[in-house]
């Protein structure tokens, strides 16, 4: 399928905006190709308008220009604008929409003022979904340490890893270290948050606040297990994200393999995801939290069960009952014994 220029460099923009500085050996024919192939689709379509010009770039081999990666990118950019600017100077003639002659009375398109729809500002209009993204730089092969007897040395080498990650240019600016999991990582039972908070940043541990306090509760008070000997906590997200906001989605895909890995290494049996972002994120799911409760999920060979976040249930202390079904629900399907109510 075709794809125009104007989209592709979006696509580029998002990536560069996610982090992304390079793009691998492996995929750069693919990208020249695209480009070459957004150029020539978008050359026909303005001919007319100005003829290309003398230096016109060809990607269509990657290594036929020193550098093809950064000068493309910044010649497209160019070549954008230039496009964007006709159409704003001659849009009818650009479009080649009409050949007749225009009616004398009526304003050209761009004499007549722009009005936005009532109620609809640039701060309350529908935001656009961003484009996929199709070129990621692959991460490196982790696999091996999935196959590592001392699980604490695999996680120790995967958090080693996780802390030179610069994907996420927001997140490495903002964050003072990366919180990688807590634990022991020989449990059946893995817990999976959202992303560090402020205290988590500066002790480098999950839960750790006063939602981690919760936590604890629930896990030693309602489940009547040990947090540290018998469950695993870890997040979607490794860094902190600048004012607690939500991850954003190319965060958590950013994230993604360091939690599989992290997952494979640990072979939970039963994973709890804690609130909509980590049961959402990763069951891919788009339904609300009280639908995706009382309900088995799957995920890489562990049973899945999600409940209301803690920070939700500090803030919502109502919804602690809800919160202790989904417990006993998790319970029964470790085979956990009810505790005799007094
Ligand atoms: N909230 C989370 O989701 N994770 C933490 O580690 C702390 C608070």
């Amino acid at each position: 399928m075709a794809i125009s220029r104007r989209v592709l460099i979006q696509r580029l923009r998002a990536l560069q905006l996610s982090g992304v500085l390079e793009i691998s050996n492996a995929l750069r024919p693919q990208l020249c190709a695209l480009l070459a192939a957004a150029d020539s689709s978008v050359e026909t379509n303005v001919s007319h308008v100005a003829p290309p010009a003398p230096s016109a770039p060809s990607y269509s081999t990657p290594d036929s220009r020193p550098g093809s990666w950064e000068a493309s990118r910044t010649e497209s950019a160019k070549l954008a604008v230039e496009e964007r600017r006709a159409e704003e100077r001659h849009p009818v003639e650009h479009n080649q929409t009409s050949t007749t002659p225009y009616p004398e009375d009526i304003p050209y398109p761009w004499e007549v003022k722009r009005t936005r729809k009532p109620g609809i500002t640039s701060m309350n209009a529908p935001k656009k979904t961003p484009p996929p993204l199709e070129v990621l730089v692959p991460h490196e092969d982790l696999s091996y340490l999935a196959e590592m007897s001392d699980r604490h040395e695999a996680l120790r080498l995967l958090h080693e890893k996780v802390a030179r990650c610069t994907r996420c240019l927001e997140l490495v600016a903002n964050r003072s270290q990366t919180v990688l999991g807590v634990g022991n990582p020989y449990a059946e039972l893995m817990f999976l948050g959202e992303a560090p908070g402020r205290d988590e940043d500066k002790q480098g541990v999950p839960f750790v606040g006063r939602a981690g306090k919760l936590l604890s509760d629930m896990i030693e008070k309602g489940m009547r297990i040990s947090r540290a000997e018998e469950s695993y906590i870890c997040n979607i997200l490794r860094c902190r994200p600048p004012g607690n906001r939500n991850p954003l989605p190319i965060e958590a895909l950013n994230c993604r393999y360091f939690l599989d890995t992290q997952i494979s290494i640990i072979r939970p049996k039963f994973i709890c995801c804690l609130g909509a972002c980590a049961s959402q994120f990763l069951l891919n799911e788009t339904t609300t939290i009280s639908r995706m409760r009382l309900r088995e999920y799957e995920y890489r060979g562990a049973k899945v069960v999600c409940t209301y976040h803690p920070a939700y249930l500090l803030r919502n202390p109502s919804q602690k009952k809800a919160a202790w079904e989904d417990l006993q629900f998790l319970m029964k399907l470790m085979g956990i014994e009810p505790r005799a109510s007094s």
